[in-house]
């Protein structure tokens, strides 16, 4: 493994080992156990969207782990002034020991890879978001104890968690059923790779059959970060696609609800729902040791 560019790239295997070095970072972060195995290297973190978790939990994993890690914002590139990505990469590669990058299209994160030289994490695009989906699955292997046999249901928008979702899920052995509306599937790619995975995979527009027998509910903004104007629009679209207490009655007993955040509570999940399924923060949380496990991997 060179990066993290999409889950899509990675195999079964080589996420059960970045899962399994999680828990031990995990393990080793809460008796105080020093593990500053990046001593002398340096992160680079590039911001084209804002963030929160994944700012904090990459810049403070980086010091974690020995090394450091700088914020670069467009304001502070020359990206921001339009100086190409594949300039930027080989420039960058110079200097850094890896690069996280958070930004809108996916091509700019396989040509950061193409045009430099060291590793790339992809810190969310449009099209995935595969750091969130680890700390997903670390956190639904830590309450479950397994994966096999288990069942996420996402609702919401097809975008870039339910993309990460579907891959995730498949390839440790979940099954996965997205409910969305039929204009907001999930893309091609993804619906291709599904197919081999034959009936553990149900994209649908109805809700209840999706949560049924869920173990795992999940849910996401109805507007992602740069879709600020259909927000109104996506309102309308997305009204029913709710995580509430009538749809957890249609799941299994003893069900889950994980939500990347930021949330916004009464439109894709209730007030009530966030507040007695605290295992969300658990999820925040394990972005740290997940991501810090992509790092090792990556940088040592
Ligand atoms: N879930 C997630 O990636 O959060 P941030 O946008 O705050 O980084
Ligand atoms: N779909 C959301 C995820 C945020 C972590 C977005 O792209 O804004």
């Amino acid at each position: 493994m060179k990066h993290l560019l999409k889950l899509l790239d990675l195999t079964k295997e080589e996420i059960v080992e970045i899962l399994n070095l999680a828990d031990q970072l995990k393990w080793e972060n809460k008796n105080n156990i020093p593990h500053k195995v990046l001593e002398g290297k340096s992160l680079g973190m590039i911001f084209q969207k804002s963030s929160t978790r994944t700012r904090v939990s990459f810049e403070v994993g980086m010091y974690q782990l020995g090394g450091q890690a700088l914020f670069l914002s467009p304001r502070d590139l020359q990206i921001g002034r339009g100086e190409p990505i594949q300039d930027t990469a080989r420039v960058l590669s110079r200097f850094l020991d890896g690069i996280m990058i958070r930004t809108f299209e996916q091509k700019e994160v396989e040509d950061l890879a193409k045009y430099g030289s060291i590793p790339i994490i992809n810190g969310l695009t449009d099209f995935c978001h595969p750091c969130q989906v680890l700390a997903d699955l670390m956190t639904i292997r830590e309450y479950k104890g397994t994966f096999d046999g288990l069942k996420l249901c996402f609702v919401g928008d097809g975008n870039n968690m339910a993309n990460s979702l579907i891959v995730g899920c498949l390839k440790v052995g979940m099954s996965v059923a997205i409910a969305c509306p039929n204009n907001h599937r999930p893309a091609e790619t993804v619906l291709e790779f599904a197919k081999e995975y034959k009936d553990k995979c149900l994209i649908t527009d109805d809700i209840r059959l999706a949560a049924k027998g869920a173990d795992v509910l999940y849910t996401d903004v109805w507007a992602s970060m740069g879709q600020e104007g259909e927000a109104e629009l996506r309102k309308k679209e997305f009204k029913d696609f709710q995580i509430n207490q009538e749809l957890l009655d249609v799941a299994n007993d003893g069900c889950m609800v994980l939500h990347c955040l930021p949330a916004h509570r009464g439109e894709e999940i209730t007030d009530d729902v966030i507040e007695s399924h605290l295992e969300i923060f658990d999820e925040a949380e394990n972005r740290l040791h997940a991501q810090k496990a992509v790092l090792v991997k990556l940088l040592k």
